[in-house]
C-alpha cells in the first residue's frame, strides 16, 4: 500500500523539476554509482537529490521493506534511520511497523533531508509526516531508539567510520538492520557488520538461521536476495527504461541483543521447479548451505512450489 503512496508522493514532489535535467542528473548519478565504492556521488544539491529520489529511492525502499517483512516479531515504537537520505527506510519501516510513533532520519546532506521532509508531508502515516530530519554525521552519537536502520550507507563510509557506526549501533540496545547492495562487496560489508554486532552480544534475526559463522564467508559465493518492484512512468522516464519493473538485489543483516533467528532455514536462490520436483538451496541451522529436493509426494510440496528466494524454509506457518 505504501509503495503506492511513495510512488504518488514522488510523482508529486518531482513534478516541479525540469524532467530533462533530472534525467541528465540520473545518468550522472548512475555513472557515479557504477564507477565504484570511492566514487559514491554526493547528494549535495536539490537536483542530485531529486535524481536520487527518482532513480534509487523506490528500489532502496523496496529492499528495506522486504528485509523488515522477514522480522515477524518486530514491533518498534522509535525508529532512527542513519544516513537515511530522502527517507526510503523510514517509508519502508512505517509500512511494516504500524506501531511506530517516532521517526528520526539523520544524514550529512541537508538537501537530501529537506527533500525527504517535504516528501514525507504526503505520507499516509502521521509518525512519518511528523518525522524529525536531522543533519548529522554517521560518526555522531545517536539518540535512543528501538529500531536502527542503515540502508545503502556503509559503502559510503571509510572502514574506520563504518566500524564506528556499527559499534555505536551495537551498543545502543536496539534492533539493528543493515542493508547494502547485493554485490560481493555489499555482502562483505554486511558480513563485517554482522561479526561486529555479534561481538557486542547481538544475535542474528535474519537472514541467517543461526549466529555462527557464515558458511559462504570463505567461498566465491555471496549471500544476497532480490526484490522485484514496479517502475512508475516517472521511474521509467528518468531511467530511460523500457521494462515496467526492475529487480533490486540486496544483502542484509538484522540483529538484536539476545535476539532469536526468525527462520529455521533460508532459501538462498530462486527455487528450481521441474515436473513434480522442487529444488531449494537452503542455509540451515547446522551452518551448512544444502540442496533440498521436495517431491510431489511430500507434504511440503505445495509450500516448496510457493517458496521464493529469501523466504524462510520451512515456511513460518508450517507448524
Ligand atoms: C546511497 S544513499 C542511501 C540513502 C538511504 N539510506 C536509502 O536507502 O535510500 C547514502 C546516504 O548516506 C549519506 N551519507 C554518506 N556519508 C555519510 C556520513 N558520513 N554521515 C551521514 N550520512 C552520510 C549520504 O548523504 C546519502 O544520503
Amino acid at each position: 500500500m505504501s509503495g503506492e503512496a511513495l510512488r504518488g508522493a514522488l510523482e508529486q514532489s518531482l513534478a516541479g523539476f525540469d524532467q530533462r535535467a533530472i534525467a541528465a542528473a540520473v545518468r550522472r548519478l548512475g555513472a557515479g554509482y557504477r564507477s565504484g565504492e570511492a566514487g559514491a556521488p554526493r547528494l549535495d544539491d536539490p537536483r542530485s537529490v531529486a535524481a536520487y529520489a527518482a532513480y534509487r529511492m523506490p528500489a532502496t525502499y523496496a529492499a528495506v521493506r522486504a528485509v523488515l517483512a522477514q522480522l515477524p516479531e518486530l514491533d518498534p515504537a522509535i525508529l532512527l534511520d542513519v544516513g537515511g537520505g530522502t527517507g526510503a527506510a523510514a517509508w519502508a519501516a512505517i509500512d511494516i511497523c504500524p506501531g511506530l510513533r517516532s521517526v528520526t532520519v539523520t544524514d550529512r546532506s541537508t538537501a537530501a533531508l529537506e527533500f525527504g521532509r517535504r516528501l514525507a508531508t504526503q505520507a499516509p502515516h502521521e509518525a512519518l509526516r511528523l518525522a524529525r530530519w536531522e543533519r548529522s554525521d554517521a560518526s555522531a552519537p545517536i539518540p535512543a531508539a528501538d529500531l536502527l536502520t542503515a540502508s545503502y550507507v556503509l559503502g559510503e563510509l571509510d572502514p574506520h567510520a563504518r566500524q564506528g557506526l556499527i559499534e555505536t549501533m551495537a551498543r545502543s540496545g536496539a534492533t539493528v538492520v543493515v542493508v547494502e547492495p547485493g554485490t560481493p562487496e555489499g555482502y562483505r560489508r554486511v558480513l563485517a557488520a554482522r561479526e561486529q554486532l555479534l561481538v557486542h552480544g547481538h544475535r542474528v534475526l535474519a537472514p541467517c538461521p543461526h549466529s555462527a559463522a557464515c558458511p559462504l564467508a570463505d567461498t566465491t559465493d555471496w549471500c544476497h536476495f532480490a526484490v522485484r518492484l514496479d517502475r512508475s512512468a516517472l521511474h521509467r522516464r528518468v531511467k530511460s527504461a523500457e521494462l515496467g519493473y526492475e529487480d533490486e538485489k540486496f544483502a542484509y543483516v538484522a540483529t538484536a541483543p539476545g535476539g532469536q533467528a526468525a527462520a529455521v532455514g533460508r532459501v538462498l536462490r530462486h527455487p528450481q521447479t521441474r515436473k513434480g520436483l522442487v529444488r531449494l538451496t537452503v542455509c540451515q541451522r547446522d551452518e551448512q548451505v544444502a540442496p533440498i529436493a521436495v517431491r510431489r509426494s511430500a507434504a511440503s510440496y505445495r509450500a516448496a512450489r510457493d517458496a521464493r528466494w529469501g523466504d524462510p524454509w520451512p515456511p513460518r506457518d508450517a507448524g
